[in-house]
């Protein structure tokens, strides 16, 4: 495989595509929108000047990084004559349906489809097109070009080849590929979203505050980040949207989001990307101010 083309140019696909890139892939990064392109090239200059300068690649290392990426706003155009499409656009099941159809019409009968997805069905996404073995879940970590995990999800009629054929891959790309079954979470946001979901409802039902439950699981589990923090970074909406998939996948109140998580998505209050969630991150990106709601 020599010639990928990632669909998003956002958080995960910029990352995703900066990944390939920097390992010699051929990438065409496709975005409907001509700005996130161009952000998405600035956020992957701005991460290689960084790298740059920790002295993990060389200044030529970067320019042939920049280099193996190619813009495009057509998809007929991005996907022409590339043996894997990895699609990292907006988290929406009917636009994700739509993408998908369009790439049986537009890709060979030999390109394999895969999604970032990170709660969406496979399978589902998988029975519009006339592949379905061809069609897999890739779901990177963010920030991608760091992080090790790719949750490499099978739909029903994935076969062993394409699993095998993309198991292969990540490793090219030094991560680490772990296969999971296609069910509403797959394995991480199975197991991370309740987790975020409990701390919410331990907040909603006062009895702590959110220093104090980030601090509990920061040192009493040496976990990185406490879970409110970390459902800022991750973005409430996305929480919201995930655990949604999750209640209604099961069939089971475990998964039910808590209201004040609702209530915060429908205030606009997303974490990091919209300025304030469980922290405020007006004056400063590091989380060091508690939201005023909750002092
Ligand atoms: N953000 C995370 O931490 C994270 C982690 C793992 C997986 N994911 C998944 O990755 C995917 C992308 O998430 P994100 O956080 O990068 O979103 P994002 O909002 O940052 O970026 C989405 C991009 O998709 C583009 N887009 C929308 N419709 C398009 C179309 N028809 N064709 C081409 N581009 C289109 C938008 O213009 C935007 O630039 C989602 O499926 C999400 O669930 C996100």
């Amino acid at each position: 495989m020599k010639n990928i083309a990632v669909i998003g140019a956002g958080t995960m696909g910029n990352g995703i595509a900066h990944t390939f890139a920097q390992f010699g892939y051929k990438v065409n990064l496709i975005d409907i929108s001509e700005d996130s392109l161009s952000k998405g090239i600035a956020t992957i200059t701005k991460n290689l000047d960084r790298m740059v300068a920790k002295e993990k690649i060389s200044e030529s290392d970067k320019s042939n990084t920049l280099e193996n990426i190619t813009k495009h706003t057509s998809l007929e155009e991005g996907v022409k004559n590339v043996e894997l499409v990895v699609e990292a656009a907006t988290e929406n099941e009917k636009l994700k349906l739509q993408i998908f159809e369009d790439l049986e019409k537009f890709c060979d009968t030999n390109t394999i489809l895969a999604s970032n997805t990170s709660s969406i069905s496979i399978t589902k996404i998988a029975s519009v097109t006339k592949r379905a073995d061809k069609v897999i879940g890739m779901h990177f970590m963010n920030p991608v070009p760091i992080m090790k995990l790719v949750e490499i999800i099978r739909g029903y009629n994935t076969s062993n080849e394409t699993t095998e054929i993309i198991m292969d891959l990540s490793k090219a790309l030094k991560k680490v590929p772990t296969e999971v079954n296609d069910y509403p979470g797959f394995v991480a946001n199975r197991i991370l979203m309740p987790m975020i979901n409990e701390s919410i409802e331990t907040l909603y039902n006062q009895v702590a505050g959110v220093e104090e439950i980030d601090t509990v699981m920061k040192l009493g589990m040496a976990h990185p980040m406490g879970p409110l923090q970390l459902a800022d970074f991750i973005g409430l909406d996305v929480c919201l949207s995930i655990l949604e998939v999750m209640y209604d996948g099961f069939k089971n109140p475990k998964y039910a989001p808590c209201p004040l998580l609702v209530n915060m998505v429908q205030a606009g209050k997303l974490g990091v990307k919209s300025g304030e969630g469980f922290y405020d991150y007006s004056e400063s990106r590091k989380a060091e101010h508690v939201s005023a709601q909750f002092k």
